[in-house]
């Protein structure tokens, strides 16, 4: 026999902070309809969107990553010396490398932290927690920052009907910290590639790059997503994935308090709510109407609209499901704190 790996001791993990960053600009459902052909009613009936947020020329996600993290670390009572990893969930960071989560740990003052992206779309903020949740409980890290940050704005072609109304801007943290109680249930994941053209970002740069020294524009990839089959997966795979996510957590729909699944489409929250028999007692967000879909974000700016109406209070339970591109996917159940 070797010698032993000596391990941290376990310990259980749960959130501490919330805060997010919401752009001051409110658009329109009659702005967005100058560029497309559709109207108001329609882009509320087929999405519950009203209007949401763009980010204006000079935001980045990493000005909009920060100060939601700032206001998550305040939150849980904490400072940034405090935080030694971070872990950021985006798909409109424009650089390749770096990764935005080493430049927003630079500017928030970070000494030192482990710091990395992910890249799984709408699913990304739930990834995010599962991971933080297996640092803090390995002994890896003690507090992690989990941001969800997206300017899709930059990735959306506003002249599209069929992304142009329904992509928007925003950004959430939470920081994930030890815990004596457990405060994050166990991550249900999972992922399809084989559906990945779904939803794609295209054409792909070397194509692009041909095109435009041909043309001499300069046009970036933009999102492009088959609407009606990324609804249709969403209705009817999604619902057994936030069900088990429970099942791990050793809990029922009638032991919830919050459901908050990704604000893709208000349809399909409400099939999924529909699908699971949640009990009334159970809240639903729906920032969407107001937020429109702002993938790796819109889980935490959704749980942070019902804490900011009293609606979501401290210790209650609140079942996460993120779904996307990919196509991917993630739950778990979290204590609210
Ligand atoms: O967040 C990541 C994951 N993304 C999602 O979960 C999004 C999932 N998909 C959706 O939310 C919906 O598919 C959309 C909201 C994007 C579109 O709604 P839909 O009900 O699936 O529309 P559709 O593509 O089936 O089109 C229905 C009709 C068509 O007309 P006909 O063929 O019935 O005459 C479209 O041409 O609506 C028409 N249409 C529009 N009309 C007005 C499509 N886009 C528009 C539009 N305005 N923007």
């Amino acid at each position: 026999m070797t010698a032993s790996i000596a391990t941290n001791p376990r310990r259980f993990s749960r959130l501490s902070g919330l805060g997010v960053f919401r752009p001051e600009r409110v658009v329109s459902n009659d702005e967005i309809c100058e560029k497309i052909e559709s109207s108001d009613e329609w882009i509320r009936e087929r999405s519950g969107i009203i209007e949401r947020r763009h980010a204006d020329a000079e935001t980045s996600i990493i000005d909009m990553a920060a100060a939601a993290a700032e206001r998550a670390i305040a939150d849980a009572g904490l400072t940034s010396a405090d935080i030694d990893a971070v872990i950021l969930a985006t798909i409109s960071h424009p650089l390749q490398t770096p990764s935005a989560a080493v430049l927003v740990a630079d500017r928030l003052g970070l000494v030192d932290p482990g710091a990395f992206d992910i890249s799984a779309a709408c699913s990304g903020f739930p990834y995010g927690i599962g991971l933080a949740d297996s640092l803090v409980s390995n002994g890896q890290a003690t507090n992690v920052l989990v941001i969800g940050v997206e300017k899709l704005t930059d990735w959306t072609d506003p002249y599209d009907r069929g992304t142009a109304f329904i992509f928007a801007d925003g950004a959430g943290a939470v920081v994930v910290s030890p815990s004596e109680e457990p405060g994050i249930g166990p991550t249900v994941w999972g992922s399809n590639g084989a559906e990945a053209e779904a939803i794609i970002c295209l054409p792909d740069w070397n194509a692009l790059r041909k095109e435009n020294a041909e043309t001499g524009i300069e046009k970036w990839p933009v999102l492009h997503m088959q609407g009606q089959k990324v609804f249709r997966w969403a209705v009817s795979e999604m619902a057994p994935i936030a069900k088990e996510a429970l099942e791990v957590a050793g809990l029922t729909p009638d032991d919830i308090q919050l459901f908050v699944p990704h604000q893709a489409n208000m349809r399909i929250t409400d099939a999924l709510v529909r699908a699971l028999g949640f009990p009334e007692t159970v809240t639903v967000a729906r920032d969407i109407q107001t937020a429109g879909n702002t993938s790796a974000a819109s889980i935490p700016l959704a749980l942070d609209r019902l804490r900011q109406e009293g609606v979501a209070k401290s210790g209650d339970l609140a079942l996460l499901i993120g779904f996307g591109a990919g196509l991917a996917y993630a739950a778990q159940v979290v204590r609210i704190p």
